[in-house]
């Protein structure tokens, strides 16, 4: 067991344990390392079944179904050792891990082998309400009604908080806010030859497939006015039709938009194509905010607020409308409403229409550009972005609604 190493997931339910977990396996794979994942809750479904999605089935004073769960740990961290002595390199034990107890276990059970305890922690009210409302569609809740299952999930998850304990005391560990690919704290493994690679996938961002899409031409745009809340042109709504043509046979998980009307007639031809994705509406996409001079056209702020113009025009990165904000403010939303579509998609294909500006920063989130660049990316209402990053993949392209795929440049 020299050369092996045990991953062990810590995190209540809903905080990203599964996804990280698929990304350790995926990233070491990718390096010719050999990893698996070893799922707690694959065993529990398939012998226990029904019983099993009570939420009194996790409760810790259920002695009866508290032998069960171990049980149920004791033959998964068989299997993984099976697994390491025949040659295996990381075993990824996936499971909520929550008591120290249970930890001493998996630290006993795998003895001479190093273990690495990694704790997923997701304390973004949005993300963590959004993941917990997705766990309704499981397939062990078929049969409950939404309310049903959502309660039935809350409580299951409140059993576990009762003797949840965080990482601290185990030789290795790393605490991950899972929400934004960053380690908290760490106590790292450092004799393990696979710590750095674990290290590097933990912080990477992982996009499966994000197609950027601009909203369709509006009314403001053909006035030259900026913000306010128009209506697409009978051109833009065109545009949102090809591009719902466009996208008809792509896989789509989840289609993220502002909260402005033209975005959302935007996506309502895309949404009519793929009936069962995830939608939501994100007001960290919304267009820059201009403030004062919000509803404008460019030729009034250039006649009524010359200090508007001449200020954009010598810092238009920095510039923030009087009562509105600047480049450098809006990237701060972007990226935020970028990391939490992100996390909701865990890495299935996803899309947001966002806005001229909006857009220019998503790139940039991608694409290193010069700050003084980025107000000037040409994002046009034909075309969108399609970018992929993993370590099998790295693309960005940007597609013609109907011509063959362009390259642009490879990403950093
Ligand atoms: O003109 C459309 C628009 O989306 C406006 O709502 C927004 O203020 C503007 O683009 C952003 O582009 P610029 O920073 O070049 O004015």
């Amino acid at each position: 067991m020299e050369h092996s190493l045990c991953v062990a997931m810590v995190g209540l339910p809903a905080r990203g344990k599964s996804t990280l977990a698929r990304r350790l396996a995926q990233g070491l794979q990718a390096e010719g390392i050999r990893a698996a994942i070893f799922n707690n809750g694959d065993i529990r479904r398939a012998v226990v079944g029904a019983e099993s999605t009570l939420p009194e089935f996790y409760d810790p004073k259920n002695t009866h179904t508290l032998e069960i769960r171990e049980r149920i740990c004791r033959e998964n961290v068989m299997h993984a050792r099976d697994w390491l002595g025949q040659g295996g390199g990381v075993a990824i034990m996936d499971a909520t891990n929550a008591s120290s107890s249970r930890r001493d276990m998996i630290r006993d059970a795998f003895g001479d082998c190093p273990q690495l305890f990694i704790e997923c922690l997701n304390e973004d009210p949005v993300l963590l309400d959004a993941c917990i409302r997705r766990k309704v569609y499981l397939p062990e809740y078929k049969g409950y009604t939404e309310e049903e299952a959502l309660d039935s999930f809350k409580r299951r998850i409140a059993y576990y908080e009762t003797l949840y304990e965080p990482v601290g005391k185990e030789p290795f560990w790393m605490q991950v806010d899972a929400t934004a690919n960053r380690i908290l704290a760490e106590r790292p493994c450092e004799l393990s030859p696979f710590y750095p690679a674990i290290r590097e996938i933990v912080v990477s961002v992982w996009v499966g497939s994000l197609c950027l899409v601009r909203h369709g031409e509006t009314e403001y745009n053909v006035q030259g006015r900026i913000g306010g809340d128009p209506p697409l042109t009978m051109k833009g709504r065109e545009q949102a039709m090809r591009m719902a043509a466009h996208m008809r046979d792509r896989n789509l998980e989840w289609v993220f938009t502002s909260t402005r009307l033209r975005s959302h007639q935007t996506a309502a031809p895309l949404l009519a194509e793929h009936p069962g994705v995830n939608v939501m509406a994100m007001k960290e996409f919304d267009e820059i905010w201009a403030g004062d001079c919000e509803n404008m056209r460019y030729s009034e702020i250039r006649e009524k607020m010359p200090e508007v113009s001449a200020g954009r025009a010598a810092d238009k990165y920095g510039y923030c409308y009087p009562n509105g904000e600047s480049y450098a403010l809006l990237r701060e939303r972007v990226q935020r409403g970028l990391r939490r579509a992100l996390f909701l998609a865990r890495d299935t294909p996803l899309l947001i229409v966002g806005h001229q500006a909006v857009n220019r920063v998503l790139i940039t989130l991608f694409l290193r550009q010069r700050e003084e660049d980025i107000p000037y990316i040409h994002v046009p209402q034909n075309q969108y972005y399609h970018i992929c990053l993993s370590p099998q993949r790295k693309i960005f392209e940007r597609i013609h609604y109907t011509a063959p795929k362009e390259a642009v440049t490879p990403c950093h």
